[in-house]
C-alpha cells in the first residue's frame, strides 16, 4: 500500500489516540527559551497520575538511584528534560493500553510487556553499544509496536484474521499483515508517530525495526531497536503475537560493533531489569 493511503487509512479512523495535552504542553514549553524547571514540573504536575507513574518509573530499579527522589522539580533536575518528556511519553502509552481491552487472540498485557521488555533492551543495547542518548532508543522500543494497537483496536476483525494467519503459517506479524491488510504495524505505527509529531529519530525506529528491506541509512537507533526486538521474543518478555523468533540482521548486529559476550552481558542485565521493574509497571 502507498503511504498516501496508509495516511488515509490513518486519518480515517475517527478516535485514534491523541496524544494526552500534557506532552504537547511540554514540547511547546520545551521550545521556548527561558522556560523554568518550575514551570516544566508544574505542567507535569497537573496531571497527577502522569507525575505519580513518572516519580515510581525513576525510583524502580530501572535507573538504580540509592536515594528516593520525591518530587518532579528533583526529577528534573537529575534527569534532564529530554528523559523526563520520553517518560512522560510511556506514561502516556500507559495510560492509553490500560484503557483497552484483550481479545481472545490478543492479549493486552502480554503485549505492554513486550513492549517494556523491548525498551530495556533496546536502551541497554545502545548503552553497551555507546549510542548517544539511550533513553531515546528506550522510547522507539517501547512504541516499536504501536501499529499492533491500532490494528487491535480498530481493525479488530480484520486483525484477528491476520493473528490466526501467524499461527497457521508461522510467517512473521508484519508479513502477514502485509498479505492480509494490505499494509502492516510499521507502517501504520510510524504514520501515528507522524501525526503526533515525534522526533523523526523515533518515527524512524518504529518504521524500521523489522528491517525488512534494510534502509540505505541504517542508523544505530534502529539497529539496538531491531535487536532488542528479537531478543525480547526470543526471551519471552511478554509476547506481541509472534510465533517464532526471527533472524537478526546483519547488518544491524555489525553497526552496533558488539562481542558475543557483550550479547550474554545484555541479556542478563536486561532480564534483571525487567523482572525487577515489570511488578512496577503492570496494568492493574
Ligand atoms: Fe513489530
Ligand atoms: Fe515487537
Amino acid at each position: 500500500m502507498k503511504s498516501k493511503n496508509i495516511d488515509r487509512t490513518i486519518n480515517s479512523i475517527a478516535e485514534l489516540p491523541t496524544l494526552p495535552t500534557i506532552y504537547m504542553k511540554l514540547s511547546r514549553i520545551l521550545n521556548v527559551q527561558n522556560s523554568s524547571i518550575r514551570m516544566i514540573s508544574n505542567i507535569i504536575s497537573e496531571d497527577l497520575a502522569v507525575s505519580a507513574m513518572v516519580l515510581k518509573i525513576v525510583n524502580s530499579p530501572l535507573y538504580g538511584f540509592h536515594n528516593k527522589i520525591g518530587d518532579m522539580q528533583r526529577a528534573i533536575v537529575i534527569l534532564g528534560l529530554n528523559e523526563i518528556k520520553n517518560l512522560v511519553l510511556a506514561t502516556s502509552m500507559y495510560k492509553t493500553i490500560k484503557q483497552l481491552k484483550s481479545s481472545s487472540t490478543f492479549d493486552i498485557q502480554e503485549f505492554w510487556k513486550h513492549s517494556i521488555g523491548c525498551a530495556i533492551l533496546a536502551k541497554v543495547l545502545a548503552e553497551t553499544a555507546y549510542i548517544k542518548n539511550p533513553e531515546d532508543v528506550f522510547t522507539g522500543g517501547l512504541l516499536h509496536d504501536i501499529g499492533k494497537l491500532i490494528h487491535v483496536t480498530y481493525l479488530r476483525e480484520e486483525f484477528e484474521g491476520v493473528v490466526a494467519n501467524v499461527v497457521e503459517t508461522g510467517s512473521q506479524m508484519f508479513e502477514s499483515e502485509k498479505k492480509i491488510l494490505g499494509f502492516d504495524h510499521t507502517q501504520t505505527g510510524s504514520a501515528l508517530a507522524k501525526k503526533w509529531c515525534l522526533p523523526r529519530k523515533t518515527i524512524n525506529m518504529i518504521a524500521n525495526h523489522h528491517l525488512s528491506d534494510t534502509p540505505d541509512t541504517l542508523t544505530k537507533e534502529v539497529a539496538a531497536v531491531h535487536i532488542g526486538n528479537i531478543l525480547c521474543i526470543s526471551l519471552r518478555m511478554g509476547s506481541g503475537g509472534e510465533k517464532r523468533v526471527p533472524i537478526i540482521n546483519q547488518k544491524a548486529w555489525k553497526i552496533l560493533d558488539l562481542k558475543l559476550s557483550d550479547l550474554e552481558y545484555i541479556m542478563q542485565r536486561s532480564t534483571k531489569l525487567f523482572e525487577e521493574s515489570i511488578s512496577n509497571m503492570e496494568l492493574n
